[in-house]
């Protein structure tokens, strides 16, 4: 075990498993460092013209990291477990640590939908790497995330050419319906093979009309 906390949303915990760093959200298995393809795609999806990108949910760091090898790029970084915000402060991990040190960084302890409908500010793209999609919630209140209202809130907050991006454990042709009612939607397959099982991870694209 790397790291562990209680938080106001159920355990969060870092562990080391050989070279492979998990990471347990509120007692659940949210991700490891074995395959992070779709992270990295999520990261690849922003346009070359952004600047300003808000990433929800810090993880691991790798779709941050991945962004930060942009030297353009401004991150605003959202996260619910402030013991996560903690340890990539401490360097828990290489990668944590890099993200958090990094000065076009500003990471931020919130809800991301509380701090979306808070904010006035504009970003290039939002990026949403919360949960796990609504067909398998983590946080049973991570459900808004995928309602209609956050969604709006997430559009209104582009700049103009900006996108907003969803990451889905599998499909969800509800999100998908719901985007649709908002904005022109994208939908990018990312298959994955994990310890010999075949995934289809989603990530919906949404740009404004
Ligand atoms: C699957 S991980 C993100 C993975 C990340 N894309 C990466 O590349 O490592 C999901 C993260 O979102 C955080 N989270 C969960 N619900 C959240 C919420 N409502 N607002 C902000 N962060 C949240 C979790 O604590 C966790 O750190």
């Amino acid at each position: 075990m790397l790291a562990r906390a209680q938080t106001p949303q159920g355990e969060v915990a870092l562990r080391r498993r050989g070279d492979v760093v998990e990471l347990i959200v509120n007692g659940v298995f949210a991700m490891d460092s074995a395959e992070v393809t779709s992270e990295l795609v999520l990261a690849d999806l922003v346009p070359a013209t952004a600047r300003r990108v808000l990433v929800g949910g810090l993880g691991l760091g790798f779709t941050a990291d991945r962004l930060l090898a942009r030297p353009e790029l401004q991150l605003d970084v959202v996260e619910l477990a402030g013991p996560l915000i903690e340890w990539a402060r401490q360097g828990v991990t290489a990668q944590l640590g890099r993200v958090a040190s990094d000065p076009r960084v500003q990471l931020h302890h919130a809800d991301i939908a509380a701090f979306v409908e808070a904010s006035d500010d504009h970003w290039d793209a939002l990026l949403l790497d919360v949960d796990n999609g609504p067909t398998f919630l983590i946080h049973d209140q991570n459900a808004a995330v995928y309602g209609s209202d956050f969604l709006r809130h997430c559009l209104a907050r582009l700049a103009p050419g900006g996108m907003l991006a969803i990451w889905c454990e599998d499909a969800s042709p509800a999100l998908a319906a719901t985007l649709a009612t908002l904005a022109d939607v994208q939908t990018h397959e990312i298959p994955v093979t994990r310890e010999g099982r075949d995934f289809t991870y989603v990530v919906y694209l949404a740009t404004p009309r």
